[in-house]
This record gives C-alpha cells, structure tokens and sequence, in this order.
C-alpha cells in the first residue's frame, strides 16, 4: 500500500475518532431514512430474500443495511476494527442482522461468495489504486448484479486537474468527473443516475450534524514532516478557488450499474 494512501486512512481514522456522534444523534442517524438503500430498492428489478448477497465497501464500519434483517451481508472495510471499537452497539448491530464485517482493504477479500449488490459509498476516490478496486468489484459481482456508487464529481476538468496533481486533500488521493466514472464502468448497463447533493446536505442539515476540522497543528506537523510545498501550493489555489466559486465545482451523485 503506497505512502498517499496511508496518509489518506490516517485523516480517516482520525476524522473517524474526531467527528464521532454522540449516543443519542448515533441513534437518530440509525433511525433517518437511508436514502442510499430507498433509492437503490425503488431504483431495481430485484426482491431481497435470506439468500441476496450484499457487500458494503467502503462502509466505515457502518453499513448502508445496518438495521436490515435479510439477506447475507459483508462490510468490509479496514476502519471497521476501529469503528466497532468506539460504537459498541454496532457489534449487536453485526451480530443480530447477520453482518460479516471485515477490517481489511477489499483488495485482501478472498472468500469465495459472489454479491447481487455491491454498495461503494463515497470510496472509490479514497483508496490507494482505484483500477485493481473496480476490478475486484467486478469479480465478485453476480452476472446481472448490481454496483451502486455514490462519489464525488467535479463539474469541470481544471478543478480535478488541480486536486489530482496538487493533492490538497488528504483523505482523497482521487479526483473525478461524470464521464470518468461512466467510462470505466461501461461495460455495465447504467440503470439509474441521480444527482444527491441536496439529499446529502438536508441529511446532514436534519440530524444537526456539524463537523469538527482537523486540528491546525496536526495539518502544519504534515506539511514540514512531509516537506509538501506541492500540497501546500494545491490549498493555496484551491483556498482561492474556493472562495470565488462557493464549492460550486463539486457535486455527489449516485451511478446504480447493473452488469
Ligand atoms: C468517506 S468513507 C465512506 C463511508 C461510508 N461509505 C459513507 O458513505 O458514509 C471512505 C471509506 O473508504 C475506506 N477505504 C479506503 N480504501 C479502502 C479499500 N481499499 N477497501 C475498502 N475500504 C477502503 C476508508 O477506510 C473509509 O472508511
């Protein structure tokens, strides 16, 4: 695994730790419509039973079918160990809905099961190499399966170029844009395409939740440690970008492939 992505699991664990919700919002995230799942479900030609396989990668230890019964289901994800770790509850979660979960990179899955759904939220711009990641996906997805992907875009290609060669962001190593995705996933059939940015942000609205940033001398420490001069010029320009455009640039969707 390279240095970026390290780098990029660290911010996640300790975003993980910094942000995690208090018992009493935890429990009304748990109990807020899932958006990903509704839309999903209304979105396919498909009925869960006790057989349907379903993955969640990426899941950050709380899977899109957390409080789902049906079904044989797997988060994996190496945050999972972590996650489980802070939120005990979420082990009875695992245990009473019939969740594997993995604390491992989905490069490292070698079970021998096949899924009817992959969920891949808000991941694939997070991992270290995202080509060996589609790939893996594909083997393990059922012939007419499904991959449901939710991932930032920009709307335009010299913001992707800055982030993707600059790299000011530490926990995505990946930038794209909506022909990006649609070019390495066409050999599947695109069943649905939803902007959500509203969805997500009225989610985040509803629940109150508010984001704590990293701490400031944790992300200095970063940037001598690792001498970054380049990073630190990709903050400068995208502060200033930022600025004038309002984050206009960047937007969520949600791609349902069938393959
Ligand atoms: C922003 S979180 C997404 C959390 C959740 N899916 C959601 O929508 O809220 C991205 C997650 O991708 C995970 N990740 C990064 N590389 C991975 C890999 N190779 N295999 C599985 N998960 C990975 C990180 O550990 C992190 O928890």
């Amino acid at each position: 695994m390279n240095k970026r992505w390290k780098r990029a699991q660290d911010y996640e664990k300790r975003h993980r730790v910094r942000n995690e919700l208090s018992d009493e919002k935890f429990m009304a995230v748990l109990n807020y419509p899932n958006f990903d799942w509704d839309f999903f479900w209304s979105s396919v030609n498909l009925k869960m039973n006790k057989n349907t396989t379903l993955l969640d990668v990426g899941s950050a230890g709380k899977p899109v079918f957390i409080n789902i019964k049906e079904g044989n289901k797997y988060s994996i994800d190496p945050m999972v160990e972590v996650r489980l770790k802070i939120r005990p509850i979420l082990v009875d979660l695992y245990k009473d809905n019939n969740i594997k979960g993995l604390s491992i990179p989905l490069e490292e899955f070698n079970e021998d099961v096949k899924f009817d759904v992959i969920f891949c939220l808000n991941m694939l711009d997070h991992v270290s190499n995202y080509k060996p990641i589609i790939k893996k996906m594909d083997m393990i997805l059922k012939e007419e399966g499904y991959l449901n992907l939710r991932i930032d875009l920009h709307t335009n290609s010299i913001t992707k170029w800055i982030k993707n060669f600059f790299q000011p962001e530490p926990p995505h190593p990946h930038h794209f844009m909506k022909k990006d995705i649609l070019k390495l996933f066409s050999k599947y059939k695109l069943v649905r395409y939803k902007v959500v940015t509203q969805d997500m942000k009225k989610r985040v609205k509803d629940l109150g939740i508010k984001r704590k940033k990293e701490k400031l001398s944790y992300r200095i420490k970063q940037y001598i440690v690792n001498v970054e001069i380049k990073r630190f010029i990709g903050v400068l320009l995208m502060t200033i970008i930022n600025f004038f455009t309002k984050y206009k640039y960047k937007y969520t969707a949600t791609f349902i492939f069938q393959k």
